[in-house]
């Protein structure tokens, strides 16, 4: 592998500017570089691209509920988890613990008489994580994977908290995993042995807290620490290992019951027979997997690259493109993100409608991140997760890259504010289409030392669907706290 990197760098070092070198990739499957040609509205990549790229985060797993990821894990040793409860007895079975006491506490449901157990990792704890609002006992999707894995199918008459117990025990008794993580605001350990991996390090009865606004305001503090990346960083997820139910060969059923659906609503309930069985055997699978990958990527900093380079200039982009804005702004801004691709040699031809002097530099912004991993050595050391995640990068940069470059194109041969509807018509299909929750933002931005609020589950129900965070203030004289039904 050293050696083939050494001949790609020689490749681009020795190449002059042109994008003769693409010719000699290796690609998985044959790419279309037209540049009207749309992403199929059943591609699922930029879906995976999103959700991957927001595990463990509480706004994206807020905005889209209805997870559709299973990752495995780890939780190092060392690592304090609590449990909060109304009586001085430390758990011998399956039970609940939270990585934050703030949230840990919720569960002393008469907080006069709350203990706080806080136990510790004494080794590395074997996880299985589960995206989206996954602890939120609501019939509409957030907990589906979970029933399917237990119980072969979909049962929204069971997310409820009767059921919660059975779930755990299942749960563990199925997969052979130390623990399970969910998330519901913040995030919880469903852990299937007190005394086996961890040990009591305090045991306390705690003092009754103040109750100002009302009794989860520190929750709201504790659930906003991990509002976007990295999440609750205590959790070391395996990417190349992820299960996803948008990988359209995995889960081929679902393709049809998505269809025409906006992403909101994308379930896994509509799954048949024959990908159940496949989900169950990859999930079976993965504890016996050594969590390794021959190819070394670092996925999550790639996608977490593409995400920085793209989501502030797109939002920026969007906001030039009005009315009292000069159509140039939009344009250099054009030109900045297209930058590294502009080649010397990719001439504009004066008929403006033909674009097809532009594919090159098409071709090289949409396969920068991923030129290395295309390679056929490369490839060969790839687990099927990472075959997934490539795809997911692949398509995603195809498609922003695809969106830029005909503005840019057609910026070059003639600049006219008459373009700027049309473009800004295609950064808001591109940026819905990406979906990622870094865009909704708080505007204006709230003043320290307000915190930006997601309404979500369980909390804010009548208004969760709104994607409008507000600002919220946490702290005396408290503002905007949604009132808490448990
Ligand atoms: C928990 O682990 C201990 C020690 O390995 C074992 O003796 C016990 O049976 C386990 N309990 C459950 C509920 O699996
Ligand atoms: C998308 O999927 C639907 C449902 O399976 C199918 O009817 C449609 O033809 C597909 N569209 C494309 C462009 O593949």
């Amino acid at each position: 592998m050293p050696l083939l990197l050494y001949f790609w760098l020689l490749l681009l070092a020795t190449a002059t500017c042109n994008a003769i070198q693409f010719n000699q990739v290796p690609l998985s499957a044959p790419q279309d570089w037209n540049l009207n040609t749309l992403p199929s509205p059943n591609a699922t990549g930029h879906i995976v691209f999103d959700t991957v790229s927001s595990l463990l985060e509480h706004w994206p797993n807020t905005k889209y509920h209805s997870g559709h990821t299973i990752v495995p894990g780890t939780i190092p040793a060392g690592t304090l988890l609590y449990h909060g409860r109304n009586d001085p007895d430390v758990p011998t079975a399956r039970e609940w613990a939270a990585t934050d006491s703030e949230f840990a506490r919720l569960f002393c449901v008469e907080p006069e008489d709350c203990w706080l157990l806080t136990v510790v990792t004494t080794r590395p704890l074997r996880v299985l994580y589960f995206d989206g609002s996954s602890a939120n006992k609501m019939p509409d999707g957030p907990m589906d994977i979970q029933d399917l894995l237990i119980w072969g199918a979909v049962h929204p008459e069971r997310a409820n908290p009767d059921w919660e117990y059975e779930r755990l025990n299942r749960l563990c008794d199925t997969f052979g995993f130390d623990a399970y993580i969910r998330m519901q605001l913040n995030f919880e350990i469903m852990l299937c042995n007190f005394t086996d991996g961890v040990e009591v390090q305090t045991f306390v009865r705690l003092e009754d807290e103040e109750r100002f606004p009302h009794y989860a305001y520190a929750f709201y503090h504790s659930s906003a620490w991990h509002d976007h990346y990295p999440g609750d960083s205590r959790f070391h997820l395996d990417l190349t290992h992820a299960i996803s139910l948008y990988d359209t060969a995995l889960a081929p059923s679902l393709v049809s019951s998505r269809h025409g659906q906006t992403r909101r609503d994308h379930r896994v309930l509509g799954i048949d027979e024959h990908d159940t069985r496949a989900l169950l055997a990859r999930v079976r699978a993965l504890r016996l997997e050594s969590f390794s990958s021959n190819s070394g990527i670092d996925w999550r900093a790639m996608f977490h690259s593409i995400r920085d380079r793209y989501a502030t200039r797109l939002e920026v982009l969007q906001s030039v493109l009005t009315e009292d804005t000069p159509v140039q702004s939009a344009f250099i801004l054009l030109q900045t993100l297209l930058a590294p691709y502009r080649l010397h040699s990719a001439v504009a031809r004066s008929n403006g409608s033909d674009t097809a002097w532009a594919t090159p530099v098409f071709r090289l912004c949409a396969t920068a991140d991923t030129l290395f991993a295309e390679s056929e050595s490369v490839q060969a050391t790839l687990t099927p997760s990472e075959h997934l995640l490539l795809t997911a990068a692949r398509e995603t940069n195809r498609e922003i890259c695809r969106t830029l470059v005909v503005m840019w194109a057609e910026g070059v041969v003639s600049l006219s504010s008459e373009s700027r509807w049309r473009w800004r018509a295609e950064v808001d299909r591109l940026m819905d289409w990406l979906g990622w929750a870094a865009w909704n933002n708080c505007r204006p931005a709230c003043v320290f030392p307000e915190s930006c609020y997601f309404p979500g589950a369980p909390f804010s129900m009548e208004e969760w669907t709104s994607w409008t965070p507000r600002c919220v203030r946490l702290f005396e004289p408290y503002y905007g706290i949604p009132p808490v039904r448990v």
